[in-house]
This record gives C-alpha cells, sequence and structure tokens, in this order.
C-alpha cells in the first residue's frame, strides 16, 4: 500500500501545470552534461559484425513468425546492431551527436543493456554475461561462466536506467521518461528479434534480481550518482524455467559520465518504490489488418527519425486506421487507450476521438469520462466523441510544441491507471509507461514505413489534457503523448553513417 501512495505522489507532483513545471534546474548545465555511453573499465570488447541484409518490415507482423535464424556471432550482431545501435551521426553549427534505433527523450539514452549469452563461436566458448556498447557496436564481457547456466539456445536480456543521464536534463519529472525509453528500447529489441525469427518474452522476475544478475548491486563499481536501476528482463528461446546464475564480484568500474551531479530525491523515492516482481501482461490483443508491404526492417529501423517540425498536410483515412491498428502489434499492451486530436485525416472529421485498443475497457471509459461526449462508432474501436478543430488545443496541451498542431493527428496514451496500481503496487506504474513506451515504438517504426513521421512528446500538461476528456479521478491517467504527420527536414544538419 505504501508503494502504491509513493507512485500516487510522485506522479502527481511531477505533473507539468500551467503555472508550474515539474521542478527542475531550469536551465542547461552544459558543464555536467553526462556521456551518452557507458563503458566498463578493463572490460575485454568483442566487436560485433555489421549485417546489411534484412527482411521487409511487413512481414514481421504478419500471421507466421520469420523462419528462426541459429543463435551465433551473426544473429546476436544483427539483433543489437538493429535494435539499440546507432543509426546516424549527425552534426551543425560544429557540434556531433550520435542517434540510435530506439528513440529517447532528449536523445539522453538512460538505457543501458546487459545480455547473457550461451557459448558461441566469436564471442565466447562460454556462457558470457555481457554489456553492449552502441557506440563500437560491440559486447564488452563482464563475467564468463562455468558450466551452462541456462536451457540451450536461450538468451536473457536485461535493461536498466541510468537516471542520471535523464535527470541532468529533466529534473523530479525525468524517471517517467527513463521508462517511456526503456519501452522503446524493449521494442526495439522485439523488433529486431522478430527479424531473426526470434520470440522475445518479457519475464515476469523479481527486478532486484535483474540487478543481482548484472551485477548492477555491487554499488562500489559505480559513482554513486550514476548507478542503474533494473528495469526489466527480456527472453528469447524456449520458455523453459530457468534458475538466475549466481554473478560473483565483477572486476570492471564504470566509467563515470558528470563531474558533479544534482540531486532530486523525490526521484529516488519512486524508483525505491517502483521494485517488485515485474507484470509482464498475456499478449491479448489482436491487430485487425494485414500489415502492408514495404521496404527492409533494417533501412525502416535506420530512417527513423524524430519529426522536429511537421508541415500540417493529411494523410487518408487508409493509412490513419493502419497506424491505429499497428498499435496492436505491442499484444502485451492492454492498458492503453488513445484520446486523438484527428486534425487533417481525409474522410475523418476533425475531433477528438477515443480508440478503444482492448474493446474490454469501453464501457469504463466511458463511465469515466464527460458524459455529454458524442459516442459516434466509426468502426473498429474508433469512436467520435466531438467534432471540433482541435489544432491549437493540442499545441497547448504539448507544451505549446508546433508539431502536436501539424501531424495529422496527434494523441494521449491513456491509460487504465489506479486499478492497474492498485493490482499490482507502484511496479505497475513502472510497467504502465513500458507499455506506452513499446506503443511509441511500434508507431514511429509503421510511421516511417508509411512515408510519414512521428514525434514522441514526454512534455504535455496532464491535467489540462485530463480535464479535457472530463476525467475526474485517477482510474484513467494519459502517461505519454505522440504526433504523427509529414516532418519538415531541417537542412541545416549533415548526416553521417553511423559506423
Ligand atoms: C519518451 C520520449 C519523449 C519525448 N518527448 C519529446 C517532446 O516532448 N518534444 C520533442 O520534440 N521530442 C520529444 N521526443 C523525441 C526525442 O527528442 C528524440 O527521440 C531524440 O531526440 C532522438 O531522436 P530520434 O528519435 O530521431 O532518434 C521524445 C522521445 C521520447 C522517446
Amino acid at each position: 500500500m505504501e508503494n502504491i501512495t509513493a507512485a500516487l505522489t510522485y506522479h502527481d507532483r511531477t505533473k507539468h501545470r500551467p503555472q508550474r513545471y515539474a521542478a527542475s534546474l531550469g536551465y542547461m548545465d552544459w558543464a555536467t552534461q553526462p556521456d551518452p555511453f557507458r563503458r566498463y573499465e578493463g572490460a575485454p570488447l568483442i566487436a560485433l559484425a555489421h549485417t546489411e541484409i534484412t527482411p521487409p518490415y511487413h512481414l514481421l507482423f504478419g500471421p507466421e513468425p520469420l523462419p528462426a535464424a541459429p543463435v551465433c556471432f551473426e544473429s546476436i550482431s544483427q539483433l543489437l546492431r538493429y535494435s539499440l545501435g546507432l543509426a546516424a551521426w549527425k552534426s551543425a553549427g560544429g557540434s556531433t551527436w550520435a542517434l540510435r534505433c530506439n528513440a529517447s527523450s532528449g536523445n539522453l539514452h538512460p538505457t543501458e543493456c546487459y545480455l547473457l549469452t550461451p557459448p558461441v563461436s566469436g564471442i565466447a566458448d562460454k556462457a558470457v554475461l555481457s554489456h553492449y556498447a552502441p557506440r563500437e557496436h560491440a559486447l564488452e564481457m563482464l563475467h564468463t561462466y562455468e558450466g551452462e547456466p541456462l536451457p540451450q539456445g536461450t538468451i536473457l536480456i536485461a535493461l536498466s536506467s541510468l537516471i542520471w543521464r535523464e535527470m541532468w536534463k529533466y529534473g523530479e519529472r525525468c524517471w517517467p521518461y527513463c521508462q517511456l525509453d526503456a519501452g522503446h528500447a524493449a521494442q526495439s529489441l522485439k523488433t529486431a528479434a522478430a527479424m531473426l525469427g526470434w520470440e522475445c518474452e518479457l519475464l515476469s522476475v523479481e527486478t532486484d534480481e535483474i540487478g543481482r544478475l548484472c551485477g548492477l548491486d555491487q554499488l562500489e563499481r559505480f559513482d554513486e550518482h550514476e548507478r542503474e536501476s533494473p528495469d526489466l528482463l527480456l527472453r528469447i528461446g524456449q520458455s523453459a524455467p530457468f534458475a538466475f546464475p549466481d554473478t560473483p564480484a565483477l572486476p570492471c568500474r564504470a566509467n563515470r559520465l558528470s563531474p558533479s551531479h544534482h540531486a532530486w530525491p523525490a526521484v529516488e523515492a519512486i524508483d525505491t518504490a517502483a521494485r517488485g516482481i515485474y507484470p509482464a501482461s498475456a499478449p491479448i490483443l489482436r491487430p485487425r489488418r494485414l500489415p502492408l508491404p514495404s521496404r527492409s526492417a533494417g533501412e525502416i529501423i535506420l530512417k527513423r527519425r524524430s519529426a522536429q517540425m511537421m508541415d500540417g498536410t493529411g494523410i487518408s483515412e487508409a493509412v490513419f486506421r493502419q497506424i491505429l491498428d499497428a498499435s496492436l502489434y505491442c499484444r502485451n499492451a492492454p492498458d492503453i487507450t488513445f484520446a486523438i486530436f484527428v486534425h487533417n485525416v481525409a474522410e475523418i472529421e476533425k475531433g477528438l476521438y477515443i480508440y478503444v485498443r482492448n474493446h474490454e475497457e469501453r464501457e469504463t471509459l466511458r463511465a469515466a469520462m464527460d458524459p455529454e461526449f458524442d459516442w459516434n462508432d466509426c468502426g473498429e474501436g474508433l469512436y467520435l466523441l466531438r467534432s471540433l478543430d482541435y489544432r491549437s488545443t493540442a499545441q497547448r496541451i504539448s507544451c505549446n510544441q508546433e508539431i502536436a498542431k501539424e501531424g495529422a493527428f496527434s494523441f494521449g496514451m491513456l491509460c487504465r491507471f489506479s486499478p492497474v496500481l492498485e493490482e499490482k503496487g507502484a511496479i505497475g506504474y513502472k510497467n504502465l509507461y513500458h507499455q506506452c513506451g513499446m506503443i511509441g515504438q511500434t508507431l514511429y517504426l509503421e510511421a516511417t514505413s508509411l512515408g510519414l513521421s512521428a514525434t514522441g512528446i514526454g512534455c504535455f500538461l496532464d491535467d489540462e489534457f485530463h480535464a479535457l476528456l472530463g476525467l475526474r479521478d485517477q482510474r484513467y491517467q494519459s502517461l505519454y503523448h505522440f504526433t504523427i504527420g509529414r516532418a519538415i527536414v531541417d537542412t541545416r544538419i549533415t548526416t553521417l553513417p553511423p559506423y
């Protein structure tokens, strides 16, 4: 009960309000900007391969999985290259920065990835624990296990948050951004696994166990402000039971990312409260449509970019519905409904809509929202609540960001909230953000495959949006916003190859 109260308190405290944004420094402290790349000093580095040939994107979401690739050096290389690897280097005005396959709030990339792989020729002749180094596209070897700790062909992938990276810029509201980013990273891994015909399952395990497996509990190896918090564990391979192997004291120390730090105790409090047994949901959702033929998955993943400006032009109804349906590829994200501002979709009236992804939610949603809404059934889970031009409202609610107005549509991911916390505890709060992030990464890729662009929006006025929907309590809360349309490309920025 105590940890639920901690989550509710943190959530309320870190909402952006028109007169008072969540607490942060209020300026960019460039002197303490964190290094975006974690490295372990002294850990042997194994360079991974750069594979170019990947299957068409739409085949990843068809009724049948692709034939499974063997677990080998090349397939593990491809998994990481197209999930958490670099997508490009960008350069403008004398600065250069890397973009990655997974989107990240502020491009700060708090998510770190650890792997437990079986003996694989080219990596190690024993099972190993490694850390993925995206700049080098390489594995840093942290520990070699004696014996065979996992069932044959199984790979475990752990994701953790290096919260300081987001805290540096966003202050108290950084924790949701870390969790959304972890969801983006998890979905990136699931997509890259599907390219190899691999099932990639989120496991219901104790988060502290994940930390122990990766040596994150060995606190002396990290600067005290730059520790990592375990988020989730993915498994590739058969769903046979296994016991976590013991990870002994690891010799390698983590690099230091910033010379000094700012503390935000509210973040530490929520991060401590939101630990426990991870509530992995069953895959209950099912897309209604078949994916449209597309280019190769690798090309789409590397081309995905967040739009910084959009041109306000429209899209067809078929494309709109295809994108909404693609959110159901995230079959394990049943707690999210979309509250959509349709700005410019041919054949669809401008207005406020609800897209019910999980039809079991419809009546409870309806009861929780403004009783004056129309609820006109537009088919496939889409309901028109009110016809109106919501462009300026969308911009205002998205902290005045024009992309929310200039997209063909923008929306908030409305989550079943207090009931999830009551059922699952504060770790359910964490999982809701992961669900939103997974949907976000999927929609980025779907938009790219359809020749469009998207942008995740973490900066929004929470309760303004809730008031607009007539929500009066905590049964539903919007945890992530998103916009999809046509990007205006900034030609002043130069693109360089990732490797
Ligand atoms: C959780 C999350 C929140 C974001 N919030 C915003 C936002 O409020 N405004 C914005 O312009 N971009 C936002 N972005 C986009 C990021 O800035 C973008 O992902 C990052 O700069 C990396 O660029 P890329 O997506 O092209 O790789 C967000 C992205 C994520 C994943």
